[in-house]
Order: C-alpha cells, then structure tokens, then sequence
C-alpha cells in the first residue's frame, strides 16, 4: 500500500523539490517589500533570529514528522500526538487551499505581465495600458499596465493558464513534480543571478545593496518588526502548511533531515539574499519609490526600472520578460507544493486516486483564484486595492497568513514538544543524522518557539481589536467583505478539518 503513495527518484529530487517549494514569489514578491517596509537593515536581524530560532528546528520536526511516520501531515500528527493534533493539522490543509487560491492568482498577473512584455510594457520610457500583444501607444507607467490588466478579464484565463500547468506537474505525483523541478529550479537561479549581476553593476546599484545589509538598531524594538520577520520566515520556507511533511513523507527512512534542512534553508535563504540585492540595487539606481502594496515592488516599481535597463528595445523587453517568467517558475515550483500538501493528505485518509483528489482541491481553489481576479473597480481613486479582486486577495492574505502558518507553527510544536516528546523526535532525527542535534533542540520546540510564536500571535491579534482589517477602505457595496472573509475562513476551515478528523480511519 505505502509503496503506491510515491517516492523520489534521488536525494537531488527531493532537495530540488523542497527548495523549489521554500523559493517562490515569498522570496522575490513578499521578502524585499517587507524588508522595505521594515526599514532594511533593521530587518535582517530579526530575520536571522527567526530562521536559526524558529525556521531551522520547525523543518526539521516537519521533515522529521515525513520521514518517520511515512503520512502527510495530519495523519503523521495523529500517529504522533493523537486526533486533537489531526485536527490542527486539518485546518493546515484547508488554510494551504486558502492560500493556494489566491497564490494562484497573483502567477496569473505575473503571467499576464510576462505576456506583456511581448506587447506595450516593457517599451524604453513609455508603457501603454494593458493590451495582450499590442503595439505600444503613450502612457504613463508600469503602474496604470498593471491596474489595467487587472482591470480587464485576462487574468481569469491566465489563472486558467496557471492552474493547467500545476495539474499537468501534479499528474502523476512525485515522478511528474522531479521532472518538472529539474527543469525550472536551476533556471530560475541562472536568472536571478543574471538579474543582480546587472543591478549590482549598474551605476549606484551597490547603495542599494548597503541599504538592505547595514543593520540599524532602532527598529530592533519594533514588535511588528519581529512579527513580520517571523511571518515572512515561516512563509518563505513553506512551513506551517503541512508542505514540507508531505514531501518528506516520499523519502526512504534513513534520510539524513537535518542536514536536509540546512540545505533547504541555505538555499531558500541564499536566494532569497540575491533576489534582494537585485531588487535594492534597482530601487536605487532609478531612486524608485516603493511605497504602496506588497505587490507594487514587483509588478510595477521594478518593471519601471526595468525599461530604463537599456536603450536597446529588445534587450529592455527580454529583461522585462525573464523577470516575470522567473516570478512565474519560481511560483509554480511553490504552488505545487501547496497543493501536493493537502492531496497527500487528501490520498492517504481516504484513500482516494490522485485524480480525485486533486479535483476535490482544485474545483474550490480555482474558484477562490477567479474570485481574486475579479476586475470589477470598488475604489476608483486606487487608494485601497483598486478592484473587488485584489480586495479580496488582500483581506484573506491578511488572515489566513497572518495567523495559519504561526498558530499551526505553535501548536505543532507543542504537540511534538509535549504529548510526542522532543526527545523522541530529536533522537529519531539523530539515528541517521552526521551532525546530532544537542539537547538544546528540545529547549527550542518545548519552550522558546511557542513563547515567541504565542506571544507573537496574541499581540497582532490585540492590535486588530480597534479596527477589523480592511474596513478602512470604502469598498462602495462590499463594505461587508472585511467581516465576511475572515469569518468564512474560520467556519469553512473548522468545518472542513472537524469533517475529515471524524472520519474513520484505518492505518
Ligand atoms: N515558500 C513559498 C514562497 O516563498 C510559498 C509556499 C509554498 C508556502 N508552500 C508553502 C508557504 C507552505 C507556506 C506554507 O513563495
């Protein structure tokens, strides 16, 4: 029976997988506009405290759960620390279909300025408002492309686009995902590098890179400094999710997970480094501005900077183009890693295909995604999101990101931690580990990791006590949105994770 559930050709397979999964729009998209908004250099302390205190150990129990019980995530929690754990590791799933949805959407906008490239956006000076393919005309700016695209029903077909590729790569499980990594994890890595290559060797580019590494200590005191470094940890390396369980869960049993975990992180955060170096070094160049959405860095800063790369057309255009294509690999490698997660899970309980299994997650997930990309302007003046798509987009963002991947963090480790015992699972980790881990891992998962997460969590949540997210736009017949989403999210996600605990199961 196990033998069916799939398993890596080679160890290359699984590390290209794992940190196909960790790389993705978290590292370029997310990671350089919250390092902006954080204020640079303040940022990257807490960053490292975040992944050597919280990141590294949450791995290697996640990839340690995998290896050891040979289940996805909630059954290896179960088998571990009982049906209370399975429940949680559940309400992982349904987040991940949360978060797939609307992850998906933002590779469809990425894809539709891919697609641009080939038309008006990446003309020397001038980009015109979004037409696929078109010539160019006058216009403003990469800005008024991207909120003209969005405005338009092309990225419902692009999320189409999208959602056939992840199926196609999802097929047959792990044989299809490794032949797919093999492709697009050092493709996308050649790019980056190409990228900083030029942004570090252009004029002033190097300002950019001191600005992102010289550490500043004020913002050091800054709760929400700490919170969106932890957040952005836990994301970037796809933890919190059952992601890294499931993968784990198609390796032999004498895998070495310790050592695989700091070979995932090191390239999750290698990367992650370079794509920030890149992107500062831009903004600095062009003395772009920033401000604004998380996604306005990627989709129309850089791309401004992007058109004054050369004066070459095509050359601006090709530049334009990798960009995008590297955003959209590098998401791809990630959402199937969203979606393996709860069809693992999915396929193992009830012992489905994986034909159906996949079905059942992508009806709902695709029409979350088409939600997120609907065009229809609620805020003509773009002051908030622009239409009721990126709205929705925003507000669930804020949720479901904000609180999932750190209270499943939470909760995990106090279930290893205290109904398992961190011992047990340190010593499972060390029968086949070259470097053991000390006793000090048990400190981490029993006490330190659920202090911060804990009080992490609970200072964000006091602070939404004055205003519930999002009710400050005026969102003209939708003002009910910022109260429905997160209450849809903890009725469906709850429900969903109280239906699939309760449903029998034999080993
Ligand atoms: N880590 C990916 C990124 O940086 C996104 C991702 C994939 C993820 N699987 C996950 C995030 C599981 C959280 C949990 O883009």
């Amino acid at each position: 029976m196990s033998t069916k559930r799939g398993n890596w050709n080679s160890k290359l397979g699984f590390i290209l997988a794992a940190s196909g999964s960790a790389i993705g729009l978290g590292n370029i998209v997310f990671f350089s506009s919250n390092a902006y908004q954080y204020g640079g250099g303040a940022f990257y302390l807490p960053y490292f405290v975040a992944l050597f205190v919280l990141g590294l150990p949450i791995m290697m129990m996640e990839f340690g759960m995998g290896t050891l019980t040979g289940k996805s995530f909630p059954l290896a929690l179960r088998q571990l620390a009982g049906k209370r754990a399975e429940f949680v590791g559940w309400w992982s799933i349904a987040s991940a279909m949360f978060i797939t949805a609307y992850y998906v959407a933002i590779l469809g906008w990425a894809f539709g300025m891919m697609v641009g490239a080939f038309g008006s956006l990446f003309e020397p000076g001038i980009t015109a408002p979004f037409a696929p393919f078109a010539n160019p005309t006058e216009s403003a700016s990469a800005m008024v492309y991207f909120f003209s695209l969005l405005a338009t029903w092309w990225p419902v077909v692009f999320i189409f686009v999208i959602w056939g590729l992840n199926l196609l790569i999802l097929r047959n499980g792990t044989a299809t995902i490794e032949r797919a990594v093999r492709i697009f994890v050092p493709l996308m890595w050649l790019f980056m590098i190409g990228l900083v290559v030029r942004g570090l060797t252009l004029d002033g580019g190097f300002d950019g890179a001191m600005y992102l590494f010289t550490p500043d200590l004020e913002g050091i005191a800054d709760a929400n400094v700490w919170r969106g470094a932890f957040s952005q940890m836990f994301f970037s390396l796809s933890l919190g999710l059952g992601t890294m369980t499931a993968y784990a869960s198609y390796l032999p049993k004498d895998a070495d997970q310790v050592n695989n975990s700091l070979l995932v992180s090191f390239l999750n955060c290698g990367f992650e480094f370079i794509a920030g170096l890149a992107i500062f070094s831009l903004l600095f160049v062009y003395a772009l501005n920033p401000a604004g959405s998380t996604l306005s860095l990627s989709f129309f800063v850089i791309p401004q900077g992007i058109n004054e790369l050369s004066t070459i057309p095509w050359i601006t255009r090709l530049f334009g183009f990798l960009f995008f294509f590297l955003i959209v690999i590098a998401g791809l490698t990630s959402s199937i890693s969203l979606i393996e997660g709860p069809a693992a899970a999915l396929i193992d309980k009830l012992k489905i295909s994986r034909r159906k299994a996949l079905t059942i997650i992508a009806v709902p997930c695709m029409i979350g995604s088409v939600l997120c990309t609907l065009p229809i302007i609620v805020d003509q003046g773009l002051n908030g999101n622009g239409t009721l798509g990126l709205s929705i987009l925003d507000i669930t963002d804020h949720w479901v990101f904000s609180y999932s991947l750190l209270i499943v963090g939470l909760v995990e480790c106090l279930a290893i931690g205290w109904i398992l015992g961190a011992d047990k699972l340190r010593l499972a980790l060390n029968q086949y580990a070259r470097y053991p881990l000390g006793r000090w891992f048990n400190v981490l998962i029993k006490y330190v990791i659920p202090t911060l997460l804990a009080t992490v969590i609970l200072s964000s949540l006091w602070e939404e006590r004055s205003a519930l997210y999002g009710s400050g736009v005026d969102m003209v017949g939708f003002n009910w949105l910022p109260l429905f989403i997160p209450v849809f999210w903890l009725v469906v996600s709850l429900g969903f994770a109280y239906y699939l605990t309760k449903k029998p199961y034999e080993a």
